[in-house]
Order: C-alpha cells, then sequence, then structure tokens
C-alpha cells in the first residue's frame, strides 16, 4: 500500500544507494515540488545537497527573504542569489510576452549555470519533476529526452550535463503534498496558490520597470494579506493583481489626475486548464479597492476580472 511514510522511506534508502557520496544541486523555487523534491534529498544525502533560489527580481512582495527563512527552518542549504537587477537589466524595454519569458528562462539558465560551477565536484542534478510534467515532456519529446526541447548535448550549459536526479517523478501533485506533510512542510507552504515562473513580468503589461514592479507588489501584497485575513485565500485556485498599460483620469481635491489601473483576478480550478472567476464578495473588494487606493500612490482605479477560461486565460499574458 502507498502511503506517504512508507514513500519517504524507500525513496530515501534508493536515493542513499544511488547517490551514495555525490553532491546534488538542486533549483528550488519555492513551490511545493521543489521544496519536497529537497526535503528527500537532504535527508538522504544531507551536506552534499547544494540548493540555489534565484531571485529574479519578479517575485511577490518580501517573497525572496521569507521563503529562504523557511528553508533555513526546514534545514536546506540554499545558496540565495539575488539577481533581480539583472534580469530587470535585460527586460528594459521589452513588450512582448513571450519574448519575457524567454530572456527570464534563459538568464535564469546563466545564472545557475553561475552558481553551479562554484559547486565543485557536482555530479548530479536534482529536480522536482513530477508524474504529470514527465506526460507532458514525452509527448512533447519523444521517450528518450529528459530536459525539455534540448537536443544538442554539447550546446548545454554545463548543469545540465550532470546526470539527473527526480524523486518525484512518479507522483501526483496531491501526493507530493501528503510526501511533504508527512515530512513535516506546514500546511501554509503546502497550499500555496500557484505563481508563474516568470512572475510578475507577465502581469506587468507592457514593458517592466523597477518602479512598475514595485507598485504590483505593494498592490499584490494588499490583496493577497486581505484575502488571507478574511478567510477567503483557500476558497480560490489562484489569485493575483495586474498594472495595466494604461492610465486612467480620476480626481484629488481640485485636480484631475491621470495614474495607473490595476485588475484583480481571483479564480476556481482543479488543474488550472478551465477556471471559473470567483465571486469573492462586494465588501471584500470595496475594503480591497480602497486599501490599494489610499496606499499605494500611483493607483486611482481598481477593475476586478470576471472572465472564465475558456476563452480568457488566468494570466493576461
Ligand atoms: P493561463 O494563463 O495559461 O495559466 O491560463 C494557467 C496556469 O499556468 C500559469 N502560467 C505559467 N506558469 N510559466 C509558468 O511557470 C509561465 O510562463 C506561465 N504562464 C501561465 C498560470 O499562473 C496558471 O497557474
Amino acid at each position: 500500500d502507498w502511503t506517504p511514510d512508507s514513500f519517504v522511506e524507500s525513496t530515501v534508502t534508493e536515493l542513499k544507494a544511488k547517490i551514495g557520496d555525490d553532491k546534488v544541486i538542486l533549483g528550488l523555487s519555492g513551490g511545493v515540488d521543489s521544496t519536497v523534491a529537497a526535503m528527500l534529498l537532504h535527508k538522504a544525502i544531507g551536506e552534499n545537497l547544494y540548493c540555489i533560489f534565484v531571485d529574479n527580481g519578479l517575485l511577490r512582495k518580501n517573497e525572496f527573504y521569507n521563503v529562504l527563512k523557511k528553508y533555513e527552518v526546514l534545514g536546506l542549504n540554499v545558496i540565495g542569489v539575488d539577481a533581480g537587477e539583472r534580469f530587470l537589466k535585460k527586460l528594459a524595454g521589452v513588450s512582448d510576452p513571450e519574448t519575457k519569458r524567454k530572456i527570464i528562462g534563459n538568464t535564469f539558465v546563466d545564472v545557475f549555470d553561475e552558481e553551479s560551477h562554484k559547486i565543485e565536484d557536482a555530479k548530479w542534478l536534482g529536480q522536482g519533476t513530477i508524474y504529470p510534467d514527465v506526460i507532458e515532456s514525452l509527448s512533447v519529446n519523444g521517450p528518450s529526452q529528459t530536459i525539455k526541447s534540448h537536443h544538442n548535448v554539447g550546446g548545454l550549459p554545463d548543469y545540465m550535463k550532470l546526470k539527473v536526479v527526480e524523486p518525484l517523478r512518479l507522483l501526483f501533485k496531491d501526493e507530493v503534498r501528503r510526501v511533504g506533510k508527512s515530512m513535516g512542510l506546514e500546511d501554509k507552504f503546502i497550499q500555496r496558490h500557484p505563481f508563474p515562473g516568470p512572475g510578475l513580468a507577465i502581469r506587468i503589461l507592457g514593458d517592466i520597470t523597477p518602479e512598475k514592479v514595485q507598485i504590483l507588489q505593494e498592490v499584490d501584497d494588499i490583496y493577497i494579506s486581505g484575502l488571507k485575513s478574511d478567510g477567503l485565500y483557500h476558497e480560490v485556485w489562484q489569485a493575483g493583481a495586474i498594472l495595466l498599460p494604461i492610465q486612467s483620469v480620476g480626481v484629488m481635491g481640485d485636480e484631475r489626475t491621470y495614474e495607473r489601473v490595476v485588475a484583480l483576478r481571483a479564480v476556481g480550478s482543479t488543474d488550472g486548464m478551465t477556471a471559473d472567476w470567483s465571486h469573492l464578495p462586494y465588501e471584500f473588494l470595496a475594503k480591497i479597492s480602497n486599501q490599494i487606493i489610499n496606499n499605494v500612490k500611483g493607483v486611482n482605479r481598481v477593475v476586478y476580472d470576471i472572465s472564465s477560461k475558456p476563452p480568457a486565460t488566468i494570466e493576461w499574458e
């Protein structure tokens, strides 16, 4: 019978046998999968696991600091790389969504490669791949591809030449959560909303500036904190704020203002493939709208997204 405890026990035994005294490098994202994979590897090989967590400058407010703290409590050996400025410089002036994604992906690879070179004699790359990811990459690339869409191994970053170890590759998401729970990962961490890899970059429509990131971090923080304190956070599958590339007219005293507009989005879903907009209480929306407009300089209008997927996607770009 499959139980989280028996899975942990047998996996740790297998990992020990497979890896021995080798060093493993693993990229942490702050998400459940990479965290649980790291915990299993840590249990198996201890100090020989080196985790890398990159701040791309597009995380939620205080997220880098908060997540690093959590990892410390879990006893993981984490190298936090503050690369925000580097990402934002590369993104300056770029408005096209897919180009943004590509720049962020490539910059991550560069940063990760540089960091992994600092760890001498690493033999393995640990990954939080889960079963649905395995299926997806099989259907895209055929069974022989381990790393998506890379055919020329010679041209790969050095860390990708490492042998790959994926302790979660036979698990579904709910099983990963149960394993995490049985290893002492707190519920708050396990039940977090999904957050896209490119982060706030795809919630800032148009080009990205440090000022826009900061505005959106403040708005998002008010919204998400409000959902939590009003007991609504776990009622929705995912929520976030979007900074629109337009300005709207407002009034302050006798003056007309011309400032930014933000959209709030919250959806119910089971897998992200389809989603319904969440009917958040009007009182809650009214309160959050006031808090945002009163506290975030440069924003004078808040709208709520009432579109479902399909045809609207969850993200706006
Ligand atoms: P959409 O917008 O396609 O989003 O309805 C479905 C889910 O996927 C997330 N998403 C991404 N995650 N990189 C990611 O890691 C991306 O480029 C990306 N785009 C969308 C989105 O947040 C939602 O959970």
